[in-house]
């Protein structure tokens, strides 16, 4: 196995790569920061075209573990992996085990696209900073349920503070992805009398959302002129841009989507638009809020409470200072965390 340092970007802490002939390993980590504790986020498995797409990526998704992380103001910094591959193996898995290790907890690791807890089982064979495991005392396993409370407890206020309406019933939420997360947001937004509208690639979970929810099926594409108050977008990244927003006919978006901006002035343009965009990586921290229990030894369902109830104070916040600014909320969320990273 072969650990080479790279330059990392300028206010990062570490780049490395490692290139393990036997099994095929060739993997990146970003250390971002740890000025607030060890850096965690998860590992990412994908088939990049080079290595230099990789590096982009796995800098880009370090630092925006950092600013989850401190807008949750968990103990915790930011950081992630990537591994460049097509077909993964137990052998691989164990290799990345080994190079996790090797940064001796300044970074800890979990799951994130094409990784399974089943896949972090093999990698707690050969370290202990890692984190999404389905067995043992702190083991943390599926993070989604918890996302999505996260994510309607601060729909539920963006709504009370956009509509104000401080209930649900009644309001048209357009749902964009049905996956562990959207599935569970949908059936709290459900019960509290919320109309959905659904789309997502799978047919068969659509039909399932028709029956359980009354939910009303969307096409895939679709979604973006649906008639309603809330966009929730819970499937991929980038899904506001230029195109899309300016089909929206919502007044609010809160989703759990990872970087749903595909650049940062299309915040400049919800705003300009009047649509409420409640950021991303504030409202999506339940998954990491569950991670670092782990990663803390801590087993406590208040605990936990406590953390969630906290985003949409979170949320209000970054209201506040958007509005004291007169910026969009993606840049004031944006502030908010820099603010708090240099304490
Ligand atoms: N799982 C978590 O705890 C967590 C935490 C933070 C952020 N996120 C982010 O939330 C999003 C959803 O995560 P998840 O765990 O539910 O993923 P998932 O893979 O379980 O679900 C995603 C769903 O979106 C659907 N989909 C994909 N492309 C689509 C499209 N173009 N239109 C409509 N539907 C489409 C898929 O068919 C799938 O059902 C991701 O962006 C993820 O990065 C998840």
């Amino acid at each position: 196995m072969k650990i080479t340092q790279l330059p990392a970007l300028s206010g990062y802490e570490n780049l490395q790569y490692c290139e393990d002939a036997k099994s095929g390993l060739r993997a990146l980590i970003s250390v971002h920061s740890t000025k607030h504790g060890p850096a965690a986020g998860g590992c990412r498995f994908w088939n990049y075209a080079s290595l230099e797409e990789a590096i982009n990526d796995v800098q880009r998704l370090s630092r925006g573990m950092t600013y989850k992380n401190r807008s949750a103001n968990l103990p915790l910094g930011g950081g992630k992996a990537v591994i460049i591959g097509t077909k993964k193996t137990p052998e691989m898995m164990r290799a990345f085990g080994k190079f996790v290790d090797s940064l001796d907890g300044t970074y800890y690791t979990a799951e994130d696209v094409g990784i399974s807890p089943s896949d972090m089982e093999i990698v707690s064979e050969e370290t202990c900073y890692v984190a999404g495991l389905e067995s043992g005392e702190f083991a943390s396993g599926d993070p989604s349920p918890v996302t999505a409370r996260g994510v309607y407890l601060c729909l539920k206020r963006a709504v009370e503070y956009k509509l104000g309406r401080s209930k649900l019933k009644g309001i048209r939420i357009a749902v964009q992805g049905l996956g562990h997360v959207g599935w569970h947001l949908s059936q709290m937004l459900y019960a509290d009398g919320a109309h959905l509208f659904v789309t997502d690639l799978n047919k068969e979970i659509i039909t399932k959302a028709v029956d359980q929810f009354d939910a009303t099926a969307i096409d895939l594409d679709d979604i973006y002129d649906v008639e309603a108050d809330v966009f929730s977008p819970c499937a991929m990244g980038a899904c506001l841009n230029i195109d899309t927003v300016s089909r929206l006919k919502v007044t609010v978006i809160v989703g759990a989507a990872n970087n749903q901006l595909s650049e940062f002035r299309i915040g400049d343009l919800l705003k300009t638009k009047g649509i409420f965009y409640a950021p991303d990586y504030v409202v999506n921290a339940g998954g990491i809020i569950n991670v670092s229990m782990e990663i803390q030894k801590i087993n406590n369902p208040q605990y936990l409470e406590e953390r969630l109830l906290a985003l949409p104070k979170t949320l209000d916040m970054i209201i506040a200072l958007a509005n004291t600014k007169n910026i969009g909320m993606h840049a004031a969320a944006d502030q908010f965390v820099e603010a708090q990273l240099t304490k």
